[in-house]
């Protein structure tokens, strides 16, 4: 299966920031673009404690967790030594600026994480200006 799901264009996420995709199952899915405006998918949680990545600082290829620091690689979702722990990376392409995710990662893929119950990297279930809906895939 290889259909892409258009989420925004590349514009539309901050240089050095990030927005969340909401999925109908499973944790959002946190889309950064870095100061090259390359763009990068990581399951919006934190493999230390279950921080909300999206909300971190992003710098360079990485984003550090708003949680408790760790750095995080953006292309590998894998916190940076002497930290350790990967979280799941997303499969991301970007046609004529606009960024689009596997529609099939996005149904599928660690749909068994769960965001924590209590403290501050649980969700509140709402969803603040900084996500998008998924629209309707399409083939590419
Ligand atoms: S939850 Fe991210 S560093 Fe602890």
């Amino acid at each position: 299966m290889n259909e892409w799901t258009s989420i925004c264009r590349v514009d539309d996420i901050p240089m050095l920031g990030s927005r969340r995709v909401a999925r109908a199952q499973g944790v959002d899915v946190a889309i950064f673009r870095n100061d090259q405006s390359e763009v990068f998918a990581l399951l919006d949680r934190c493999p230390h404690k279950g921080g909300p990545l999206s909300q971190g600082i992003v710098f360079g290829n990485t984003v550090a967790c708003p949680l408790h620091n760790f750095t995080i690689g953006l292309a590998d979702g894998c916190a940076q030594a002497p930290d350790e722990g990967c979280t799941p990376r997303f499969a991301v392409q970007v046609q004529d600026g606009v960024v689009q995710l596997n529609a099939h990662e996005l149904a599928t893929h660690a749909t068994d994480l769960a965001r924590p119950k209590a403290g501050p990297g649980a969700s509140t279930g709402a969803l603040g200006d900084s996500s998008f809906a998924v629209q309707a895939p399409h083939s590419s």
